[in-house]
């Protein structure tokens, strides 16, 4: 520690000789440098004030005081013995503002020195150089820090500590300083919290370092630590406090209760609040997505600052279209019948101020180049009614147009293409067309999601939803297809979205001369195929290997689906529209 030499004395203005560090702070501090930023804590005693010091001297930017007003104080109350008193009037300078401007505000080795003090020790006759630098009020409840003093506390001295802290606001208030108030039962509660709020409070990173340290005497305790230290010696972090007192209060102090409470609960209201200790982040399926460029709002963001107003449709009331679209080599798969099933939903909804075909084409294609992705990409491209004048179902709130969303994400497929996923059939089913139409791809997806949720909760890869007739109509993100006799069949896109992958799969099949049916197809037919798959832009072509415990085929994936699995790889490889990347 710096303000003790050898001989245990605390150091004076620059004058003493120290160490090569020492004499550097100090010709720092005689105006070459910066001069170290005082934070003066003010508590009574009992009030976790040497733990919050230790708390403290963990800092890397920080050295800390013990009570350098003691011998001060001691001086100016000859009456009192205070156990350690010969050796702190010895040991200590007891000219309180030479203490204040050489030792507290004198030179550092550290950024920050943490002055620990006893509310009292702030004597009248003391300049109002002490009031230098920054201040924080420590209180703790009179009814849980007095008894502590029934065995010790002489008569005629009535501990009013918190009249003293309440008078230091007072003042401090006055000269426009307003001190941050902490409450130790707080620190013991919620360290981290209070810890972090007392820092951001007196503007200087919190420190994780601050909520741990070595049980046993340090070397910044004051010389009367012997008498006073023994618990903090043997403690190691702030603890939470005892439930309620098990001894009864001392009738003798009530007095003293009654006295300081009301200054207590005046500081008490002010006092701080804990900031919530901030969540790890939580792991990405792909950790490269951390930092992406998002378009929102007619601008290219970073991930973090890409939102969207809380008067946007789509969060009032999910009202908006999307398609997901995939990137390889280079090109965008199926974008022209993306962008034509995007125009027709925006249609279909009547939505206003929609984008032209080029503008989205613009966006995508500078979301897409700024985050250099040219394959193994996923983009959720979203339309939303627009931003609302107010709250409300209407769409004649809103007067602003639509919001283009390019949500572009590294996303290798997502379903197991190689071994398959297994199904269950939802007790959720598919939107009717009596009420919403699956032509529109909209973002209305609570249907999709309940049945979802059905599937997590059975550990299933996703679920199958059947039309009000019983009759299969896809998976809750999937369009699906199945096989019998060599025939390949898939349901009608009445209750289904109208899948481009389904599209492309139904095309390719008939080119690959396979034979296809669109047509009702029961669950029974399902769970009776010969090889079953599921279609979509995010996933592909994905085997399923068994649909409600029933395998499918021999479970293996079947040769009709491992066929335009080869064609789709293939189409996707040479097909699409060019991202316009800069030649390199
Ligand atoms: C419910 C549903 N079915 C099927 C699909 C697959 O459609 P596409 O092949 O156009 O990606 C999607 C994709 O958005 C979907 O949400």
């Amino acid at each position: 520690m710096c303000v003790v030499d050898f001989d245990g004395k605390w150091l004076r203005s620059g004058s003493m000789k120290v160490d090569g560090n020492g004499v550097e702070a100090i010709q720092e501090q005689n105006g070459m440098g910066p001069v170290v930023e005082v934070i003066n804590v003010w508590s009574g005693p009992r009030s976790l004030s040497t733990s919050l010091m230790y708390s403290f001297a963990q800092r890397d930017d920080t050295e800390v005081l013990d009570e350098p007003l003691y011998a001060h104080y001691l001086r100016l109350k000859p009456n009192l013995s205070h156990p350690s008193q010969e050796e702190v009037l010895r040991l200590m300078e007891n000219d309180g503002d030479k203490v204040v401007r050489d030792i507290i505000h004198g030179p550092c080795k550290k950024k920050y020195r943490y002055a620990k003090h006893m509310a009292k020790q702030r004597t009248p006759c003391l300049t109002k150089d002490v009031l230098r630098g920054r201040h924080v009020l420590l209180i703790r409840n009179p009814l849980d820090f007095l008894p502590s003093f029934d065995k010790v506390l002489q008569e005629e001295i009535p501990e009013l500590e918190m009249v003293h802290l309440a008078a230091l606001y007072m003042e401090l208030r006055s000269l426009g300083q307003t001190p941050p108030i902490i409450d130790a039962t707080d620190i013991r509660n919620n360290p981290e919290g209070m810890l972090r709020s007392l820092c951001s409070a007196i503007d200087i990173p919190f420190q994780p370092a601050m909520l741990r340290w070595k049980a046993g005497p340090r070397p910044e305790d004051g010389v009367w630590a012997p008498y006073w230290y023994s618990a903090v010696h043997k403690s190691t972090e702030f603890t939470p406090p005892p439930p309620f007192s098990n001894k009864p209060f001392p009738k003798r102090l009530y007095k003293l209760l009654e006295q300081n409470q009301p200054f207590y609960d005046f500081l008490k209201r002010e006092a701080l609040l804990p900031i919530p200790t901030p969540a790890a982040p939580p792991s990405l399926p792909c950790p490269e997505n951390r930092e992406l460029f998002i378009w929102a709002n007619g601008q290219l963001l970073p991930r973090n600052s890409a939102k969207i107003s809380v008067f946007d449709s789509i969060v009032q009331g999910g009202d908006g279209v999307w398609e997901g679209l995939r990137i390889y080599k280079g090109k965008v798969f199926k974008l022209e019948e993306h962008l034509d099933r995007l125009f027709d939903s925006a249609k279909a909804m009547a939505f206003a101020n929609v984008p032209s075909r080029s503008e989205v084409k613009r966006a995508l294609f500078a979301t897409l180049i700024a985050n250099n992705m040219r394959d193994n990409a996923h983009v959720r491209l979203t339309l939303t009614r627009g931003e609302k004048t107010t709250s409300g179902m209407s769409p004649a709130f809103n007067v602003y147009g639509c919001n283009l969303i390019v949500l572009a994400e590294w996303k290798p497929p997502v379903y197991n293409n190689t071994d398959g996923i297994c199904l269950i059939t939802a007790s959720t089913r598919r939107n009717s067309l009596n009420s919403l139409n699956s032509k529109i791809h909209h973002n209305n997806l609570i249907n999709n999601i309940l049945a979802k949720v059905e599937g997590n909760l059975a550990g299933a890869g996703d679920v199958l939803m059947l039309d009000c007739d019983g009759f299969v109509s896809e998976t809750n993100s999937t369009n699906i297809f199945m096989v019998k006799k060599g025939r390949v069949l898939t349901p009608h896109a009445d209750y289904c979205l109208s899948g481009i992958t389904r599209a492309t799969v139904i095309d390719l099949a008939r080119k690959e001369g396979v034979s296809m049916e669109e047509r009702r197809i029961s669950l029974t037919e399902f769970h009776t195929a010969d090889e079953v798959w599921t279609t979509g832009t995010m996933g592909e072509l994905t085997p399923v290997r068994e649909i409600d415990g029933r395998q499918i085929g021999d479970g293996n994936i079947g040769p009709v689906t491992k066929q335009l699995q080869a064609a789709y790889a293939k189409l996707a490889e040479h097909e699409g529209e060019t991202i316009p990347f800069a030649q390199q």
